[in-house]
């Protein structure tokens, strides 16, 4: 039940956050707030934020070698190591950190638990956990870099060449005559859906949704929020205008350029005619990175500052000792026996070292009773 809650909570807080800026904008004409000041405001915490995490990982003490390793140690010459799984040099961190980063390698080795034909425990590949990952993240970044067009002038040719092969279809499509939908860009609809998928899985597998909280279910619905967003925008924009005559989706491009070229060269300024819906984006986009140096989305820095996937694995080769590690004042039992020899003696207590007195008094004692 718990799970319902945590579902409820994120969508009511991503829905506060759709009507901030709409009644902002739209009732109270608030634009300079939402199209300025919050999104140099986020940008400082965004930035502030991440060194603030990554310096305190930096600073984090490691006095243990403990990379994760997942095939054999390098050890005897004739004994084959794995170097990726087992890197034992820098070069073969950073393979392995490459094939980590860009492929997520780890996800695509992991496996899940299933009881099959009663209690037969197998192993299933969780593949679609990774394909999903993996569109998620490549499809946002796609987005991230084609949206620089806004952002640069001249537009960079790689953008180009991201929006010409993200929309290679070349399908524009046009439902009436007189009409025509922009061509589709395909990664604004992959990170939907994955984000959809990644969103149902964590309902549909128990043991996922038994872990998970607010913080997992909330980037999903603001992602999902700012996705929507977009493609409303660049998709129902001139349909609704066609359609109904009225321009609530509709974002003229050439304005929105001018001010997001405003606010990099920080000369802001707020053209007319941007519509709500895009301080709605802009706004959401604003609070992603607000909250993302405080989320669970910095495993994106944190990966790089993992001692457990950044060190290589040279225990047998090098000796490490541990850098704090100052003289210790010790007391050890030859001390101890030393300090309390003769009351062990008195006691009867057994003794490892026999002192001359107590030798003397033992061996006297010995002669008189052998006297006796
Ligand atoms: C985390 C950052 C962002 C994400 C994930 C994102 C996502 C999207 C998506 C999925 C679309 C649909 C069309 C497409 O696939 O390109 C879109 C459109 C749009 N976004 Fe963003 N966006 C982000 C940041 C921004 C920012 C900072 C701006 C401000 C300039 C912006 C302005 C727009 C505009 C104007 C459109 C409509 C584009 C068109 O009509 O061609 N977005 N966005």
């Amino acid at each position: 039940m718990n799970f319902i809650l945590g579902i409820l909570f994120s969508i009511v807080v991503v829905s506060i956050l759709v009507f901030i800026p709409w009644i902002g904008v739209w009732a109270w004409d608030l634009r300079f707030v939402f199209g300025v000041i919050v999104p140099y405001a986020a940008i400082a915490i965004f930035i502030m934020g991440i060194l603030y995490r990554v310096i305190g990982w930096a600073r984090s003490p490691v006095p243990f070698r403990i990379p994760t390793t997942a095939g054999q140690q390098k050890s005897l010459a004739w004994i084959k190591p794995n170097r990726i799984d087992n890197p034992s040099n820098a070069f073969g961190v950073i393979i392995r950190m490459a094939f980590e980063v860009l492929l997520f390698r780890s996800l695509f080795r992991n496996t899940s638990l299933e009881f099959r034909q009663g209690n037969r425990i197998t192993y299933e590949w969780e593949k679609w956990l990774w394909v999903a990952a993996l569109a998620f993240h490549y499809s946002f970044l796609v987005v991230v870099l084609r949206h620089l067009r806004f952002f640069t002038e001249p537009i960079p040719a790689f953008v180009h060449w991201i929006e010409n092969l993200d929309g290679f279809l070349e399908m524009g499509i046009a439902p009436f005559s007189g009409f025509s939908l922009p061509g589709i860009l395909i990664s604004g609809f992959v990170l939907l859906a994955a984000l959809t998928y990644l969103f149902l899985r964590r309902l549909y597998i128990s043991q996922t949704r038994y872990i998970s909280l607010p913080a997992d279910y909330f980037p999903l619905f603001l992602i999902i929020g700012i996705a929507t967003t977009g493609v409303l925008m660049r998709y129902m924009g001139a349909f609704m205008q066609f359609i109904f005559g009225a321009d609530w989706f509709s974002v003229p491009v050439v304005n929105v350029k001018e001010l997001a070229m405003g606010l990099v060269t920080f000369h802001p300024v707020i053209p007319e005619d941007i519509g709500t819906i895009f301080y709605i984006h802009l706004f959401l986009v604003s609070i992603l990175l607000a909250y993302f140096p405080f989320s669970k989305l910095m495993h994106m820095g944190g990966i790089f500052l993992s001692p457990t996937r950044n060190l290589s694995n040279n225990n047998r080769m090098v000796r490490h000792v541990n850098p704090w590690d100052y003289p210790v004042k010790t007391h050890t039992y030859e001390e101890y026996e030393d300090e309390f020899r003769e009351k062990m003696v008195e006691a009867g207590l057994p003794v490892e070292k026999i002192s001359e007195e107590s030798a003397e008094d033992k061996t006297g004692s010995s002669e008189e009773a052998e006297k006796e």
